[in-house]
């Protein structure tokens, strides 16, 4: 099969993840955007019917979001059961500097109506305005750079741990493997619990382990399209977290009894310290739903990155191969990095960002009213092709000695919301993929491509980034 039957086939079904078109480069025309009182057409409604679009936006958006641009260009709308206005969905990265630049008063996050709310309650993830600021404020300090230094050391030693396991001819799920150590090093900044620490601690552990096992399960999937606008859990999600909090309570109550100022860095130890304007401590429930959401959105985004980036390099020899030798010199010369920035560009774990316009809002010629919810097409700006030449085709040359761009680049958001933990992501994956490219030899187990899966609001490789090693060193 040619390429380009290839590709007109991989887009007439909606598998927009095996397209290798080569689709050269166009000029990026600029687009304005922003609050506006003059009034203007609607974005283009794409498809029809609001529980396929519901489902579809659940199950598929890649698709969604591939179909839409194309037939649309920069902006659409989809009519879902999520919303009574339809939601729209923008890829121009001056739509999205209006959006990332606007502040939480004209622009918040609607991450608090994502299905990771009915999990962590009230976070520095799901809150808005004046409560996010505090939080975010008291939350920043152990994720600075100079913070995660301290991580290096452990990073490294987690994940030599892991690729000891490893043995010729055998296959590892790479995601699994990284999440071994994305888990180990944030249960250790977060609860100050590492693989040697007491009773309820290593059951924290487990529960957390279980759930996130549970939460790949068929039964989860429906729960988890049954707990799409609700702020409490259901269902096997509702039953999974009771287990797992009363793990997180038992971690707390024996921290607090033993609490000793000063005394330990961990980020429940820090928030032990921490007290309000009118000199307040956090509640147990308040330190349990920002630390979930710590753990949460901290290891399982970072794993399935690892396993993106490894399931397109064994697929990609070339590259492979320069990243290996530059693993294994002395100086890799910013290929490590600049691999990581090209897989989290064309497979971002995070396709969509929510926010909602508190303003009438232009979007080039179109206007959509104050109150309508905008998704940032994360995915689809990282595949256009007025940004990258040949945007389908997994390239790190790409990043070589080029910083990605604030609006052009963004799996981990931006403004206001940008990921917290971004540095201490890209700390883990510099190290995670620099060692096993050191010490492994990988292939893939085959030639297609994983398919991605959507799971609440990751899109995580099918087969977890599956491979064979053929050898490993000692
Ligand atoms: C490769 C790994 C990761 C990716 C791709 C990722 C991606 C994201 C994205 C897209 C957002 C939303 C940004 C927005 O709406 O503009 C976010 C928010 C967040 N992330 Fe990450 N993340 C990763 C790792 C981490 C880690 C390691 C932690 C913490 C330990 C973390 C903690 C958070 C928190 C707390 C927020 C909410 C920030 C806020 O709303 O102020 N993430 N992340």
């Amino acid at each position: 099969m040619t390429t380009s039957t290839a590709t007109s086939t991989a887009q007439r079904r909606g598998r927009w993840w095996e397209n290798a078109t080569p689709s050269g480069s166009r000029e990026l025309l600029p687009s304005p955007a922003g609050p506006t009182e003059e009034p203007g057409p609607p974005p283009p409604l794409h498809g029809s019917g609001p529980l396929l679009q519901t489902l579809r936006f659940a199950r598929d958006q890649g698709r969604m979001l591939f179909e839409g641009s194309r037939r649309h260009g920069d902006i659409f709308g989809i009519t879902t059961l999520l919303e009574k206005r339809p939601l729209t969905i923008i890829s121009h990265p001056d739509h999205v500097k209006s959006l990332f630049t606007a502040g939480p008063a004209l622009a918040p996050s609607t991450a608090g109506q994502s299905q990771l709310r009915p999990i962590v309650g009230d976070s520095v993830l799901t809150v808005t305005g004046e409560p996010h600021r505090r939080k975010r404020k008291l939350l920043m300090p152990p994720f600075h750079g100079k913070a995660i230094a301290h991580y290096q050391e452990q990073i490294r030693e987690a994940t030599d741990r892991e690729i000891d396991s490893w043995r010729a001819g055998s296959r590892v799920r790479l995601a699994d493997s990284a999440q071994k150590v994305t888990l180990d090093v944030i249960m250790s900044g977060v609860f100050g619990i590492d693989y040697r620490s007491g009773e309820a601690e290593q059951l924290l552990r487990t529960r957390l382990r279980q759930m996130l096992a549970l939460s790949v399960s068929p039964l989860a999937r429906v729960s988890e399209l049954v707990s799409m606008r609700r702020t409490q859990p259901v269902g096997v999600q509702k039953w999974g977290l009771a287990h797992l909090d009363r793990a997180v309570m038992a971690v707390i109550a024996e921290r607090r009894a033993a609490h000793v100022p000063g005394e330990r860095h961990d980020i429940l130890s820090l928030l032990l310290d921490t007290r309000d304007e009118d000199g307040a401590e956090l509640t147990d429930l308040e330190l349990r739903n920002e630390l979930l959401t710590l753990v949460l959105a901290g290891h399982e985004t970072t794993a399935n990155s690892i396993g993106w980036a490894f399931e397109r390099l064994v697929r990609h020899t070339e590259s492979y191969g320069r990243l290996r030798d530059a693993a294994r010199g002395a100086d890799d010369g910013g290929y490590v990095e600049a691999t990581i920035h090209e897989a989290m560009r064309v497979r971002p774990v995070i396709p969509l960002l929510g926010r909602r316009v508190m303003a009438d809002w232009r979007f080039g010629d179109r206007v959509v009213p104050e109150g309508t919810r905008v998704l940032v097409g994360v995915l689809s700006l990282h595949h256009r092709d007025d940004l990258y030449a040949d945007p389908f085709t997994f390239d790190p040359e790409r990043f070589v000695g080029v910083k990605p761009g604030s609006n052009t680049w963004i799996p981990f958001g931006g403004g206001d919301r940008r990921c917290l933990g971004a540095t201490l992501a890209m700390a883990e994956m510099r190290i995670l993929t620099g060692e096993i490219a050191r010490r492994a030899d990988l292939r893939a187990v085959t030639s297609a491509p994983e398919r991605p899966v959507h799971r609440n609001v990751t899109m995580i490789p099918g087969s977890g980034g599956t491979v064979e090693i053929t050898s490993v060193t000692r």
